[in-house]
């Protein structure tokens, strides 16, 4: 938080961002209009429009008031369907508690930072939503409207999100989640690779970790480049974040975007352009000429930022999603239907009144 004031866009900062304004739109074209999202097959615009027509104002208001209390949930929610996406599809299997099967997602390494609010506020969502419409909407499909909902009223822009997404059975072992997301320690070579597996290209790399306008991140996630100290860095901003950091593996935490902290902004590539992101993985997209463009063209034009923002998550949220009679509507987020002791006994006793009623 100190930082905040420690930061501010002094007259030599704001020659750099102009002249490269003037440099990019050279190499990169910035007037490049954005057609709609292709929708994958079985998910639709207007999926719940005659079946739970409250859906999306009921998670609004909710996460208004959340937010309200503490907007540093809208970073935890946005966070949790990245997550949730990037590891076997948006398919809600983030949200799965562990079972007899072995450690959950939630148990992967980055998934442990994920907070643990997130998942009350989705399992509340789901409970709101379910008793207004019946258990008919999924997890998966709360937790991608909560991202946007977090994205919106933080300050981003609005956009509608295609539903129709269903509850996976599985969930991914430790392995595979640490094989689908990126360490904060990977340069831009390592992310633009992993993200091609996933169909992404250099201006969605780009764009998705403009997610960093807002939230928090861990010491351990980027003493790398404190002990010893990284070139690459800002030096202020380096001393600022020993103070916060004072060794390896101090448990504090500090914000990811110093300028605006809590708005979803284009600020995070004017920290980027300042040799001030946090982790190599965000500042390496500045260095490396393949992105150094994109990043330019967003620290100048918020707008532009905002409409590839919402192409790229529309496109990070139909991560092989599960549709039609695939998986299943989670009676409770954090377990599947089968494991639900609950529904079983609920389902069991409905069974019984359609048994006894065919007498
Ligand atoms: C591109 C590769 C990415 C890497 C390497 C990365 C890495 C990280 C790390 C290490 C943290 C901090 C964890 C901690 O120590 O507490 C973090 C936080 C966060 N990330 Fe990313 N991330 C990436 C992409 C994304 C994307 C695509 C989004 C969303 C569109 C996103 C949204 C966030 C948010 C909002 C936070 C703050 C969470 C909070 O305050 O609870 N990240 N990320």
């Amino acid at each position: 938080m100190a930082f905040n004031n420690a930061v501010s866009l002094t007259s030599s900062m704001l020659v750099v961002i102009f002249s490269s304004v003037l440099l990019s739109s050279c190499y990169f074209d910035i007037s490049e209009a954005g057609d709609d999202p292709p929708i994958v097959k079985g998910l639709s615009w207007t999926f719940y429009e005659s079946s739970c027509p409250k859906l999306e104002s009921i998670i609004r208001k909710q996460l208004k008031k959340v937010f309200k209390d503490d907007i540093g949930q809208a970073a935890g929610l946005l966070r949790l369907h990245f997550h949730d996406c990037f590891v076997q599809g948006c398919d809600g299997s983030v949200l799965l508690d562990g079972s007899a099967s072995g450690p959950s997602e939630q148990e992967a390494p980055p998934n442990l930072s994920l907070r643990a609010e997130a998942f009350e506020i989705i399992n509340d969502l789901r409970r709101r939503v379910h008793k207004k419409c019946g258990r008919i909407v999924s997890c998966a499909d709360i937790t991608a409207l909560a991202a946007r909902d977090a994205v919106f009223l933080s300050g981003g822009p609005d956009y509608d999100v295609p539903l129709g997404r269903r509850d996976g059975l599985t969930f991914a072992t430790t392995n595979v989640t640490l094989a689908n997301l990126p360490a904060p320690s990977s340069n831009t070579t390592t992310l633009l690779s992993s993200l091609a597996t996933k169909k992404f290209d250099a201006t969605d790399v780009v764009a998705l970790s403009g997610g960093h306008t807002i939230g928090i991140s861990h010491c351990s996630s980027f003493t790398d480049r404190l002990y010893p100290q990284d070139t690459n860095m800002d030096k202020t901003f380096a001393n600022n974040l020993k103070v916060t950091c004072p060794a390896l593996d101090t448990d504090n935490t500090t914000v990811l975007d110093i300028r605006s902290p809590n708005k979803f902004d284009n600020k995070y590539y004017v920290d980027l352009m300042n040799r001030q992101g946090l982790f190599t993985s965000d500042q390496d997209l500045y260095t490396d000429k393949r992105t150094r463009d994109i990043v330019k063209s967003f620290a100048v034009n918020e707008t532009l930022f905002f409409e590839k923002f919402v192409l790229s998550m529309t496109k990070m949220g139909q991560l092989t999603v599960l549709t039609g009679t695939e998986g299943e509507i989670r009676a409770n987020c954090s377990v599947r239907n089968s494991d639900n002791s609950y529904l079983a006994s609920v389902v069991g006793q409905e069974q019984e009144v359609v048994t006894l009623s065919g007498f």
